[in-house]
């Protein structure tokens, strides 16, 4: 969703504003806008497109002051365009606001307040709160803070909002709910907020995540404190990150997304790092532990998320169910929280997600923890809000994810699922000691082995440059090489625009296969387990009707090879591991003819890197 960015202290903020949208713009770039005190005046530019548009806008204009308040929008109500970028003024234009998430009952609100004369300039949710904002100042004489907890409370949705007010020139007033917001704790007294840590690590690495219902007061004079909406002060939790910019840059990659694609061998090290070790036989998630038993007991596993992260579960299910003996449901989790689902208290329900902030996601969470489900989660950025509301769960730790296309973020994800399949399957004993050892010794080489898949760059741009010209592509595997044909389509879709799906291989017979002809590039997933000698048969079907084979195979496979237009080959590992292998090269597929095709990998069209809406 949208990026937030505002600074109060001695320095000049419009840089450090800037700055940090362009840190954030991954997060939603439909338009970008700033708000800047100084000299009491509240000087607002606003600008659709990306922040290289505003920042055009604003030369030859007074963007100087001390305190400001910055915007990157993925839009939610009203198109992208110049009225509906954020910051929006109040009536008065004394107050200014920045919002991620949705006022839900906006409507309601904008109906009374339009009944009372207030005029609105923009088609956004967001305004009816700046509006409101003010009013409820003005009638009962309130100072800003108080005036922000006020309009809050009649207000239902997600928000992470930053207020600035002529009237309260040392003052940001935040809140939050459901959205994110980060405040950093300057070295000099002056203060940082924004929707992730990414733009204020340089300045500090103190940091208070605010909590649901929170609102903040930073005061050059007063300094931070905390509210909940009911107007009981808290103390704030400071946290010191660890995160360093440089893993904020590219390092030397032409794009993030092939940088991520390229840390895959340390982002899966990291992940299972003091987790496993296969010599002394263990694996240990800390962050389940006190769960495990319950886990052991359970009847069921509902897992719930979105996108590719949906896909990430899929390959969990099939872990849990052959190692861990545990039936497993695997929902879209926008699907879930609206079906009225049988959640039972013994049921176990576990959220993945990249983010952890996709709104539909956190929904079903929240929806399964109401209904006294066991709720863990499996989250790749810390403090994010998934990560706040489970009972428990585990960090993938795959550091930041720029791109918008997810990839080092699936292989970690996997990476969890597996460790805690194996951790289970270990407790429960419905796994041998020799199978048990002989994953967890195939699981450490995993580095290694996506090490030399990635070696195949080159003959896979090989690959690409012959088949970027498709406009659709079929993606196959059986087993958990079936979530990889999933995924491997997602991939070529979102980044690429070239129809492309995803079949469980004998699936094609059942309609599919229509669409087979010259003209069709088929990637299938035929390496070395249970299903090859099937996968075989359906290369058979699509060489037949004379479609196109690209096939992904175990290193040395010499009969797909013989069959195939194109092979890449990957190094042998357990069956159940193989969807960390052979992601990878869809990954690099997709990442070669976006390129080719001159799309815009990092921050493709119409999407934006964590969905905080429905
Ligand atoms: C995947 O490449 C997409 N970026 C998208 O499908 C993503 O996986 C989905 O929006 C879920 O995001 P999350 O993992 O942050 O919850
Ligand atoms: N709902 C607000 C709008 O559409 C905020 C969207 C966002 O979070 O970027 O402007």
């Amino acid at each position: 969703m949208c990026g937030i960015v505002a600074y109060i202290g001695k320095k000049e903020a419009y840089p450090i504003l800037i700055k940090g949208l362009q840190r954030l713009e991954y997060r939603g770039y439909d338009s970008a806008g700033v708000a800047l005190l100084s000299n009491g005046n509240l000087n607002l530019y606003k600008k659709q497109g990306k922040v290289a548009n505003l920042e055009a806008f604003t030369v030859g204009k007074d963007v100087s002051g001390y305190a400001g308040i910055a915007h990157t929008r993925w839009a939610t109500h009203g198109e992208p365009n110049d009225k509906n970028a954020h910051p929006h003024y109040s009536e008065s234009e004394e107050i200014a606001i920045i919002h991620n998430g949705i006022i839900e009952n906006y409507d309601v609100l904008k109906e009374e307040l339009k009944s009372r004369g207030f005029v609105f300039k923009s088609d956004t949710d967001t305004e009816v709160l700046v509006h409101l904002i003010e009013d409820i100042q003005k009638k009962e004489g309130v100072k800003l803070a108080e005036a922000v907890r006020l309009a809050l409370l009649n207000v239902t949705g997600a928000y992470a909002i930053v207020v600035l007010s002529k009237n309260a020139p040392n003052t940001l007033v935040a809140a939050r709910k459901s959205s994110p917001l980060v405040v950093g704790i300057g070295k000099e007294g002056d203060f940082y907020l924004a929707s992730d840590a990414t733009p204020i690590i340089e300045y500090t690495n103190r940091v208070v995540y605010l909590e649901d219902e929170e609102i903040a007061v930073v005061d050059l004079n007063e300094g931070f404190r905390l509210w909940n909406i009911q107007d009981e002060e808290k103390t704030p939790y400071i946290q010191e990150l660890e995160m360093k910019l440089e893993a904020l840059e590219k390092g030397g990659y032409e794009h993030f997304m092939l940088k991520e694609i390229h840390e895959q061998p340390r982002s899966i090290y990291d992940c299972f790092r003091g987790r496993l070790n296969a010599k002394e036989g263990w694996v240990e998630l800390g962050g389940i532990k006190e769960f495990e038993q319950k886990i052991v007991n359970a009847q069921r596993i509902v897992m719930v998320a979105c996108g590719t992260s949906w896909h990430a579960c899929l390959v969990g299910e099939y872990l849990f169910e052959d190692l861990a003996r545990i039936n497993v449901e695997v929902e879209y989790a926008s699907e879930f929280r609206y079906r009225n689902p049988v959640i039972n208290e013994g049921d176990i329900v576990i959220a993945v997600s990249q983010s952890g902030e996709t709104a539909d996601t956190l929904a079903a969470l929240e929806l399964a923890k109401s209904k006294g489900a066991t709720i863990l989660g499996v989250c790749n950025v810390v403090g994010s809000s998934i990560s706040r509301i489970t009972h428990a769960g585990s960090y993938t730790h795959a550091g930041p994810e720029i791109g918008v296309a997810s990839t080092k973020a699936f292989t970690a994800q996997v990476t969890v699922l597996t460790l805690m399949a194996l951790a289970i399957a270990h407790k429960k004993g419905t796994i041998t000691e020799t199978k048990f050892h002989s994953m967890l010794t195939e699981l450490e080489a995993i580095p290694a082995k996506v090490s030399e898949v990635l070696l195949a760059n080159d003959k896979i741009k090989e690959i690409a440059l012959q088949y970027k010209d498709a406009t659709n592509a079929l993606y196959l595997g059986r087993g958990s090489s079936f979530p990889v044909a999933l995924e491997g389509a997602l991939k070529l879709k979102e980044i690429s625009y070239i129809h492309a799906e995803g079949y469980p291989a004998a699936e094609m017979k059942h309609g599919p296969i229509a669409l087979i002809d010259e003209e069709m590039p088929v990637f299938v997933v035929a390496t070395a387990g249970t299903s090859y000698e099937k996968v075989v048969s359906n290369i058979q079907e699509v060489k037949a009707r004379k479609g196109k084979i690209i096939a992904i195979v175990t290193e040395g496979d010499q009969q797909v090879k013989n069959m195939a237009d194109a092979v890449i080959e990957i190094p042998a590992t357990d069956e159940h591991l193989v969807p960390l292998l052979a992601t990878v090269p869809f990954q690099l597929l997709s990442y070669h003819i976006a390129v080719m095709r001159g799309c815009n990998v990092d921050q493709p069209r119409n999407l934006a890197k964590s969905v905080t809406v429905e």
